[in-house]
């Protein structure tokens, strides 16, 4: 990868580094993971090899390698990478990602990604997945909830102790967002500002097809997590 990247509309405030969409490298560092890895290992096949696209520092990638899963971990920033353990690591921006002929039985894109304010880092992202998943193989995905822009201010405390606060999520034009977080730690805060464009489960359902996969299976209640298929 060549020259600083800019992301506009992405920001973040706290300790250490920030990756260019905002997010701080030592507050991923202290996240706790939750039942997500338990979504992934109950909808593929047992020892498929994963495609990660924005692992940060592997907070995801390290369950998923202690369930006996092969995985390639991708993320643009080399300090969230230079935390990943156990796993390959590629540095690239995902919409970017260059891997040859190489494809994956799972491809994964946690995080709410697929929600990226542009278009084009969307459809770039979506046709990254959509190289990289083998035939009879499965792309993941994590979207937002139905309440996670209308329901805010909103909170949680984590069972680890740290809180974590939408703020805010402001229209900037075009169907965007400028969504404000904050995770409040005992000895330490952090925040990020991103942009997010919320989707309806049509036009979600729209740029997968656009890019060659059909949802297989909306596999939690909420409809966060969802399961596709090349086609
Ligand atoms: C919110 S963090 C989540 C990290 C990890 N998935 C987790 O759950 O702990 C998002 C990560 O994705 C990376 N990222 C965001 N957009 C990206 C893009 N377009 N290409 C590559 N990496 C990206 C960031 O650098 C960051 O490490």
């Amino acid at each position: 990868m060549s020259g600083p990247l800019v992301r506009e509309g992405y920001s973040g405030t706290g300790p250490g580094s920030i990756t260019p969409d905002g997010c701080a490298v030592e507050l991923y560092r202290r996240l706790s993971v939750g039942t997500e890895p338990d979504v992934i290992a109950a909808a593929v096949p047992a020892g498929s090899s994963i495609l990660e696209l924005g692992c940060g520092v592997g907070r995801m990638t390290r369950p998923l390698l202690a369930r006996g899963f092969e995985v390639t971990a991708v993320d643009e920033s080399a300090q969230m990478l230079e935390h990943v353990r156990g796993a390959r690591t590629v540095r690239s921006p995902i919409e970017s990602l260059e891997l040859g002929h190489e494809t994956f039985d799972v491809v994964l894109l946690a995080s709410f990604l697929v929600h990226a304010g542009e278009h084009r880092v969307r459809d770039g992202i979506l046709r990254t997945c959509r190289r990289y998943v083998k035939d009879g193989g499965v792309v993941l995905l994590q979207r937002e909830g139905a309440d996670y822009r209308t329901d805010l201010p909103r909170e949680r405390v984590d069972p680890a102790g740290y809180t974590v606060r939408i703020v805010s999520a402001d229209p900037v034009g075009d169907g965007v967002d400028s969504v404000h977080a904050e995770y409040i730690f005992d000895d330490a805060r952090w925040t990020q500002t991103f942009r997010s464009r919320e989707l309806t489960k049509e036009q979600f359902e729209g740029h997968l097809e656009a890019a060659g996969l059909t949802v297989d299976r909306y596999l939690t209640d909420d409809g966060v997590w969802v399961r596709a298929v090349p086609g």
